[in-house]
C-alpha cells in the first residue's frame, strides 16, 4: 500500500468526491501510477485487480490499445470543436452507430458531458416537450425508491438516495414516487411475479396525476447506488404500457446499466421497449474522457423545430458537449464489441462469476446472491440473522482489506458487487473471488455485529 510522498501531498490539495477526507488520515488516499488491462498499479509496483471498473467506466480496462491508438490519432486531427454550429466525423460515425444499436425509433441523439447532466437534458426536454403541445401542466416526474440518477439538482430530484439527496432537500423539486420493483431478496423464480405487481402503484398514481406527470425515470433492470438492486423486464413492458395508455414519457437511464453491462447490449432490449428518452454515459467512452448522450425519437426532435422567433428551440449546452477525442474513443470502443464477440463472451464469464461466488465465497456470510449480466452482487452478512452494527462501517473496511489482497471494490454499505471489466479471464476472476474471500475473512473480527431487523430496501446507505 501506497504511503509515499504522493499521497501525503495529495491529502493536502484535491478534494475527493463523495470521499469524507477525514477517513483517509488513518488511510491514505493511494495514487495509482499507471494502469493496464485490469491491473492498476501504485508508486510502490502494488497491484490492485480493478473488480469495478473504475466506477463502472473501463469495460474494456485501462489502456487498450485500440482505444488508445484511436485517442492519439484523433488528437492529430481535431481535438475539439463546438458542437453548436460545427460538427465532425467521430460524432457523425458514434450517432450513426448508436442510433444502429438503440431500441427502434431513438434517432435523435442530444450529447452532453457526464451523466447527471444527460439526466438534466432528459428532464428539461420531456417537461419542454408537452410544453410545446400545449400541456404544460406536465411538468412533474415519477422516480422510483432506491433511484439514484446522478447529483446535479434536477438529477438529485430524482434521487432517492437520503445519503446524497437529504441535505439539499431545500433545493431540489419533489419528484412523485413509487416503489421500487427490487427484487434482491427474492429467489429468482418469483422476480417476475413481484416487479409485474409493483406496477399497481404506478397504475393507480398515473389515474390520479397523469395531467401533471411528465415523465417517469427508472434504471432499467438494476438501481445501481442504491445496492445493486435488482427486478425484472416484464416491469419495464409493464410501464412502457401504462406510459402510453395515460401519456406519461419513460425515461430510461441506461448510464450505469448500458453498452452490454446487464447482459443485452442496452438493458431495455430485454423488454423490447423503446423508452421515449435513453440516456447513456460511463461506458460509452469506455473510460476515456468524458462524454453523455440522450438518444430520442424524431416525433420529440419534431416539437423543437421551428423558426427561430417561434421559440421553440432547447436551449441547453456544455462547453465540450459532443468533444471529438471523446467520440473517437467511443467509435472505437463500439467496434469492439462485434470484433470481439463482447457480448458472446459476457454470457460465460458471467456464469463464472456466479460459480465462483458460490463456490470461493464464505457462504454463511452471504445473503441475496444476484446477478444480471456481467453485474454480481450480494449481501455481507456477519452470520444469518446478523447484520453488522452501522457504526463498524463493515463496507469500507471490507474495500480497505480487499485493497491490501490486491482487489479494488467499493462496497455499498454492506452490499457488495463485482462490475469487471469484460476484458477479465476465467483466471482473473478466480484472482478476484478468492482475494474478495480472503478480504471478509480478514475484516470480519474487526467488526460489531448487531441482530438483523427486517428486510427494507433502503438497508444501508454508508458509501465505502
Ligand atoms: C444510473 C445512473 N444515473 C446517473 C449517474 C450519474 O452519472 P455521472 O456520475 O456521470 O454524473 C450515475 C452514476 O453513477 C448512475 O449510476
Amino acid at each position: 500500500m501506497s504511503n509515499s510522498f504522493w499521497g501525503e501531498r495529495d491529502q493536502r490539495l484535491i478534494w475527493h468526491p463523495c470521499t469524507q477526507m477525514h477517513d483517509h488520515e488513518s488511510f491514505p488516499i493511494l495514487p495509482i501510477k499507471k494502469a493496464r488491462g485490469i491491473w492498476l498499479e501504485d508508486f510502490e509496483g502494488h497491484r490492485y485487480l480493478d473488480a469495478i471498473s473504475s466506477w463502472w467506466v473501463n469495460i474494456f480496462g485501462h489502456a487498450h490499445p485500440e482505444l488508445n491508438a484511436a485517442l492519439s490519432t484523433q488528437a492529430e486531427q481535431l481535438a475539439h470543436i463546438m458542437l453548436a454550429g460545427f460538427s465532425h466525423q467521430p460524432i457523425i460515425e458514434l450517432s450513426a452507430m448508436l442510433v444502429d444499436r438503440a431500441p427502434k425509433g431513438l434517432v435523435r441523439c442530444f450529447y452532453a458531458d457526464n451523466g447527471a447532466s444527460a439526466i438534466e437534458v432528459a428532464l428539461k426536454m420531456s417537461m419542454h416537450a408537452w410544453r410545446h403541445q400545449g400541456m404544460p401542466g406536465k411538468n412533474r416526474f415519477v422516480a422510483l425508491s432506491n433511484s439514484y440518477h446522478g447529483e446535479t439538482l434536477g438529477a438529485l430530484s430524482v434521487t432517492d438516495i437520503p445519503l446524497f439527496s437529504a441535505t439539499y432537500a431545500p433545493l431540489l423539486t419533489t419528484p412523485l414516487r413509487v416503489p421500487s420493483p427490487d427484487c434482491s431478496h427474492l429467489p429468482v423464480d418469483q422476480w417476475q411475479q413481484h416487479s409485474q405487481a409493483s406496477l399497481l402503484a404506478v397504475e393507480l398514481l398515473f389515474q390520479k396525476r397523469h395531467t401533471e406527470i411528465a415523465a417517469m425515470i427508472v434504471e432499467p433492470l438494476v438501481q445501481g447506488a442504491a445496492g445493486m438492486r435488482m427486478y425484472h423486464p416484464a416491469y419495464l413492458s409493464g410501464l412502457r404500457s401504462l406510459c402510453n395508455q395515460y401519456q406519461v414519457h419513460l425515461i430510461a437511464d441506461e448510464i450505469a446499466v448500458g453498452f452490454g453491462r446487464t447482459g443485452t447490449f442496452f438493458a431495455c432490449e430485454q423488454a423490447s421497449i423503446t423508452p421515449d428518452f435513453l440516456c447513456l454515459s460511463k461506458a460509452l467512452t469506455a473510460g476515456y474522457l468524458p462524454m453523455s448522450v440522450v438518444l430520442t425519437t424524431d416525433f420529440i426532435y419534431q416539437l423543437f423545430y421551428g423558426a427561430y422567433e417561434q421559440q421553440k428551440g432547447f436551449m441547453h449546452s456544455h462547453s465540450y458537449t459532443g468533444n471529438a477525442l471523446a467520440a473517437a474513443v467511443a467509435v472505437a470502443s463500439l467496434k469492439l464489441f462485434d470484433r470481439d464477440q463482447v457480448l458472446c463472451q459476457n454470457q460465460q464469464k458471467s456464469v463464472w462469476m456466479q460459480e465462483m461466488a458460490e463456490n470461493l465465497l464464505p457462504k454463511e456470510q452471504i445473503r441475496h446472491l444476484r446477478r444480471c449480466g456481467m453485474i454480481l452482487a450480494f449481501d455481507w452478512i456477519p452470520a444469518p440473522g446478523q447484520v453488522w452494527d452501522p457504526e463498524s462501517r463493515a463496507g469500507l473496511a471490507l474495500h480497505r482489506a480487499a485493497l491490501q489482497h490486491g482487489i479494488l471494490i467499493r462496497p455499498i454499505g454492506h452490499q457488495v458487487y463485482i462490475m469487471p471489466p469484460y476484458i477479465i479471464t476465467e483466471e482473473e476472476l478466480e484472482v478476484l473471488f478468492r482475494g474478495i474471500s480472503k478480504a471478509m475473512h480478514h475484516a470480519y473480527p474487526h467488526l460489531r455485529v448487531a441482530t438483523s431487523p427486517p428486510y427494507t430496501s433502503t438497508d444501508d446507505w454508508d458509501l465505502a
